[in-house]
Order: structure tokens, then sequence, then C-alpha cells
């Protein structure tokens, strides 16, 4: 007989990082029934009795799990890091989407000022990177054109997501300094993994063979 506490609801980071996830979910025993790329449904039952997967936009999956809506978590540690607090596990690196968080500024650049305007859509890391290093900048949140600020005038450096760097060559932008290196990780609600915690471990044991063997 199942029971509601049996059933388990994992928020996944639609994107790149989805594409990356679903191999990884499918060699841990964990298919959606139907093609996610041809619904516009959110919510997606799976090959695994009770295991549902939920697709949303990456900054909210933290909001998700955090709050118990959803079990468990897979989205990227620049997002993570952004949404900060200590509500939340981290049990897994899934070593998947592997990027670099980046101060970059342009090209020929000249020194920077004493207090250079970096602009970023991570403003809650940049405040603590800077702070913690002594420097003094002005933060400036945008959500995205980032690689265009500074061309345009509005920033002297930018913090972005560097994967292969083509972003910023094409807008005449070098890397500068690494912040962090970036990857996506399973998150899981601290209730949950009490109160399902059979099921939770199972889940997270097979997504750990899975990293394993894609690592082999
Ligand atoms: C990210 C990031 C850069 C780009 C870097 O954007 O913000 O713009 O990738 O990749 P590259 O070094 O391989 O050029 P993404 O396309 O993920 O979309 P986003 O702007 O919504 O984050």
């Amino acid at each position: 007989m199942s029971t509601a506490s049996e059933s388990v609801i994992i928020a996944l980071t639609r994107g790149r990082i989805l594409k990356e996830t679903l191999p990884l979910l499918r060699q841990a025993g964990i298919e959606p029934v139907e093609d996610m790329s041809r619904s516009r449904k959110l919510m997606f039952a799976t090959s695994l009795d009770q295991v549902s997967l939920l697709v949303m936009r990456g900054s909210d999956v933290p909001v998700y799990v955090e709050n118990g809506a959803a079990d468990i978590g897979v989205a990227g540690k620049d997002t993570l890091l952004e949404y900060g607090g200590d509500g939340l596990y981290e049990p897994l690196d899934l070593r998947i989407a592997r990027c670099r968080l980046m101060i970059a500024a342009p090209t020929r650049a000249s020194a920077p000022g004493v207090r250079p305007r970096v602009a970023t859509k991570f403003t809650r890391i940049a405040k603590r990177w800077f702070a913690e290093q002594g420097r003094q900048v002005e933060l400036i949140k945008l959500n995205g054109a980032l690689e265009a600020a500074p061309a345009m005038g509005l920033a002297d450096a930018i913090v972005d997501i560097v994967d292969t760097g083509n972003t910023l060559r094409a807008n005449g932008l070098e890397p500068v300094e690494t912040i962090a290196e970036i990857s996506s990780r399973v998150i899981v609600n601290k209730a949950s993994m009490k109160i399902k915690s059979r099921r939770i471990r199972v889940i997270l044991e097979r997504l750990a063979e899975a990293v394993a063997r894609l690592d082999g």
C-alpha cells in the first residue's frame, strides 16, 4: 500500500541542466513517462512509483525545495550560492553543466578606478566576494545582456558564468578572475530527508552511482 509520505517530487532546472540531468536520472531508474520537451506541463510522472519531476527556472528550485514543495532539487552551484541560506542539504555534486563564475573586463581596459562599477545578476555572491577582499565596487544588477554593459559604458567589469569563453570574446571581454567553479548539485529538503529518508537515500545512492559511471 502506498502513502503520501512515500511520494517524492524532484524539482529540475530547465534548459541545459535539464538536458544533462535526464540521462543521470534515467541511469538511476527515473525516467519521465512522456517526452518533457514536447509538453507544456510542469509536472511529470516517472517510471519509478510515486516519483515525479517538476520543471522550473533554476532560481526557483531552491525555493521549492527549502519550503518543502519539492523534496529534492537539481540546480547550478551559482544559483545555490546566490540563493544562500542554510535551509537545504546539498549531498551530491552531479558534475554536469560545469563552468566558472568569473570576473571579466574589456580586453584593453585601463586600470580600474577607485570604485569600479560591476554589472552582474549574482549581486549577493559578488558583494561577498569583493567585501572579503576589501575591494570597493559599485554593483549594478542586470538580469541579462551583461556582456554588453562595459561596451555601453554601463559598467567597468562584469561577474558572469563562463563556459567556452565565446560570449566574452564576441563582446571584447576577457576573463580576469575566477570566483567559483560551478556544476549542478542535488539539494534536499531537510524535513524530507528525515521523513522520507529511505526513499531519498536510495535515489541519492543511485544518482551517485550514475555520476561515478559518467566520470569513470
Ligand atoms: C551563460 C552566461 C554567458 C554564457 C557563457 O548564459 O550568462 O552569457 O552562458 O557561455 P560561453 O562562455 O560558452 O560563451 P546562458 O546562455 O546560460 O543564458 P543566461 O544568460 O540566461 O544565463
